[in-house]
């Protein structure tokens, strides 16, 4: 059995240790937002947080959560009080085909956490490991800089 915290709630799944954390989080606990692209902690897509920093759940062991804090997509923010990154995408109208934007966003709100005013060379580095096929790149760098603004209690 492993133990963690999983958005807020205690949660213990009876999986192997050795179950990569993405499947625990889609396949056993049916939480869908998290994606798996390449399997191989290359694109992003999978990106949760893990205490607060970016992880890539896809290579990680669930072993390695025992007993830590695990936060994904669907526990960033509540509904009725969505988190500056998730109005700064809609706003800005980031996604396309969507599919990326999971992972881009946990990225991007890992880095206002430790970086409240990032720079573009600040959210380029931040976001490098983060792919989209559909090219949004120039409106995430856009978009950030507009959550960072929200967030830093900006004109809504
Ligand atoms: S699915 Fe994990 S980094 Fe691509
Ligand atoms: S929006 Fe399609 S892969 Fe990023």
């Amino acid at each position: 059995m492993i133990s963690f915290t999983l958005n807020g709630r205690k949660t213990d799944v009876d999986v192997p240790p050795e179950m990569p954390l993405l499947w625990v989080l889609r396949d056993v606990l049916h939480l869908t937002g998290t994606k798996f692209g390449c399997g191989m902690a290359l694109c992003g897509a999978c990106t949760v947080h893990l205490e607060g920093s970016p992880l890539r759940s896809c290579l990680t062991p669930v072993s390695v959560v025992e007993g830590k804090a695990v936060t994904t997509i669907e526990g960033l923010a509540p509904k009725e009080n969505p988190h500056p990154c998730q109005r700064a995408w809609s706003e800005l109208s980031v996604p396309q085909c969507g599919y990326c934007q999971s992972g881009q966003i946990m990225s991007a709100a890992a880095l206002l956490e430790t970086k409240p005013t990032p720079t573009d060379e600040d959210i380029d580095t931040a976001m490098s490991g983060n792919i989209c096929r559909c090219g949004t790149y120039p409106r995430i760098r856009a978009a950030i800089h507009r959550a960072a603004e929200l967030k830093n209690g900006g004109t809504p």
